[in-house]
């Protein structure tokens, strides 16, 4: 008789018979950095989590490398008085964040960074593109975009995340790097970005969220997978490095599609509204808030995933060497 049980009857046995491990190696920690110095804000709706100016940023990141995560991902935290219709400050390289990204690179250049491209939080509108008229341009807003990849790969960074939406931006963004001699410089291309309820917590944390209306004439609809593909088709065309689904978790029958039709490395979003559900239930006591992040995390992982942005990398990192 067939019993399935048999392979899960000691903990030596399942150890054994686990299909999918998760590791450190898989880990990105997005940061939000701040301008100024020794400034640190904990973000209300993000339980553990800290705006960090600079000098706070260096430091954990320096933890971070030793516990062996090795990806992270900037975004700055722009007051309101520096946001234009334009976004100009996002590649004035006078602007705190370029310097900061300078500093770190060249302080950790084995660290591996990533920035974030699109307007909004630089934007006085407070959306990933150009604005007029209440419609958000697309051909406009690449010459922006373009404009903030070269500012920011000029201060070393690995690679651009670009997290608009707009259309044409991957092959538009590949091109001007290029073109600067900077083919070194990869794409991580938020393929299937939907507009989601779950970015609530991040838009807290960069005080970004739209002025009007909401992102649904770019970002995806939740109930599309086709759309998905086609995205991950262009994206791939046009030449992105990675495609990235995201959010993570109420979208793992499109990284599983991604995985089994792009040959590339694939990463998702594990994003903000997923990390505080699992910090506020796990306060009220409502559940271990522990091994709700380690199954979400594997989960991910199993789904078919190369890599987890996830503010739990170091949460996750810190479980994972103890239980070694
Ligand atoms: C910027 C951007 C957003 C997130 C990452 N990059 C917000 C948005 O599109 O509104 C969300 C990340 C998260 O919720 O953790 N375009």
């Amino acid at each position: 008789m067939r019993r399935p049980r048999r392979n899960r009857a000691t903990a030596a046995i399942r150890d054994l018979a686990q299909e999918t491990t998760l590791s450190t190696n898989d880990l990105i920690l997005p940061i939000f950095l701040l301008e100024g110095e020794k400034k640190k804000t904990e973000v209300e709706s993000m339980p553990g989590i800290f705006r960090l100016s600079e000098d706070l940023v260096l430091k954990e990141i320096e933890e971070c490398l030793k516990l062996g995560i090795k990806g992270f991902d900037i975004f700055p935290v722009v007051d309101e008085s520096h946001k234009d219709k334009l976004a100009t400050k996002s590649y004035d390289s006078n602007f705190f964040y370029l310097k900061a990204l300078k500093k770190i690179k060249e302080t950790f250049p084995e660290a591996f960074i990533i920035t974030d491209v699109a307007m909004d939080p630089y934007s006085s509108d407070g959306h990933d593109g150009i604005v007029e008229d209440g419609k958000i341009l697309n051909d406009e807003t690449l010459e922006i975009l373009g404009k903030m990849s070269l500012a920011q790969a000029e201060t070393g960074i690995d690679m651009i995340g670009p997290s608009d939406m707009m259309d044409f931006r991957v092959g538009y963004l590949r091109n001007v790097l290029d073109e600067n001699e900077f083919q070194d410089t990869g794409i991580m291309s938020y393929t299937a970005k939907y507009a989601s309820a779950f970015y609530g917590p991040f838009r807290d944390a960069l005080n970004s969220a739209p002025k009007f209306g909401d992102k649904k004439t770019y970002q995806m609809n939740p109930a599309n997978s086709d759309e998905a593909l086609l995205e991950a088709q262009l994206d791939f065309q046009e030449g992105a490095d990675v495609l990235m689904v995201k959010p993570a978790l109420a979208y793992l029958d499109i990284i599983q599609k991604l995985k089994e039709n792009f040959h590339i490395p694939i990463a998702a979003y594990n994003v903000s509204g997923e990390y505080s559900m699992i910090k506020a239930a796990g306060e009220k006591g409502w559940l271990d808030p522990t091994a709700a992040m380690i199954e979400s995390l594997l989960s991910i992982k199993r789904a078919g995933t190369d890599m987890i942005l996830t503010y739990f990398a170091k949460e996750a990192a810190q479980h994972l060497r103890q239980i070694e």
